[in-house]
């Protein structure tokens, strides 16, 4: 028996980095998982597959949830497939770093569109499929609450409006048994932050333990907050960051 036997997972910006690692923990755990991503066919297209040769039920949508209306739809299109919802995990996330003055008027809405504004709609939509007992999970960033260095200030307040954000959903939903918790990673193992990638070392050089993260660790974490044994924890942020906060 795994902990997702019976249930449907959708996890958003699941096909490459921490979502792919925790698309591959759900359906180990037995779940039927629904998929959203961007624009990379190939690398979802792939994941899709290897999870598909395992036996395992999986729907793959192509949608940028910047846009709400299309987050809407790919969201209606995999409830109708799969026929309910019982853990949504909100992954996806974009960044625009650089200096101050190098950011175009569109930064401050291209990145909460996709960092905060989605997160929230899917959350909303997910509450009104959901049964009694339901997950919400968000990746935020552990830049939420210590900013590293200059250069990330709108991905920085994106991130600490999750926290707000986590702690609502937990009140409007508690009622239902349905559970809203935040994961912030410090530096994990990925394309956009490689371990061996030329600024890893100033991204170890605040952790107590002086490693990247892996993807399958936030996976791992994530797995417990969406499973029944988690049922009393909601409006919570957890640090899985090697000891960055400490
Ligand atoms: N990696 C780290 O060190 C780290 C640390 C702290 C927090 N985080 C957070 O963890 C999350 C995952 O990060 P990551 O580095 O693993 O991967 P990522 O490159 O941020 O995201 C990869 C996934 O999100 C999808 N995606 C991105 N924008 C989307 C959009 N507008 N609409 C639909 N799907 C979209 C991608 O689809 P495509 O493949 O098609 O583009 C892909 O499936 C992010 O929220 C990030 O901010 C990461």
């Amino acid at each position: 028996m795994g902990a997702f036997d019976g249930k449907v997972v959708l996890v958003i910006g699941g096909t490459r980095g921490i979502g792919a690692a925790i698309s591959r923990r759900m359906v180990a755990d037995g779940a039927c998982l629904g998929i959203i991503y961007r624009s990379r066919v190939g690398d979802a297209e792939g994941l899709a597959d290897e999870l598909r040769s395992q036996g395992k039920t999986v729907v793959l949508i192509q949608a940028d949830v910047s846009n709400v209306a299309a987050l809407n739809r790919a969201m209606d299109e995999i409830i109708d497939a799969l026929g309910r919802l019982d853990v949504l995990v909100s992954v996806a996330g974009t960044a625009i770093v650089g200096p101050l003055e190098s950011y175009a008027d569109d930064a401050f809405d291209q990145i909460l569109a996709v960092n905060v504004r989605a997160p929230f709609f899917a959350a909303k939509k997910a509450a009104l499929v959901m049964t009694n007992g339901g997950r919400i999970i968000i990746l935020g960033s552990i830049v939420a609450d210590r900013m590293p260095g200059a250069g990330g200030t709108l991905y920085f307040a994106s991130k600490a409006a999750l926290g707000g954000m986590i702690r609502g959903l937990a009140r409007d939903l508690g009622s239902r048994a349905i559970t809203a918790n935040l994961v912030q990673p410090g530096p994990i193992d990925t394309e956009r932050n490689p371990a061996n990638g030329p600024d890893a070392s100033i991204n170890r050089s605040p952790l107590a333990i002086p490693r990247h993260g892996t993807t399958e660790e936030v996976a791992g974490l994530v797995a417990y907050i969406a499973s029944p044994e988690a049922g009393f924890v909601t409006g919570a942020t957890y640090n899985i960051d090697g000891g960055w906060s400490a």
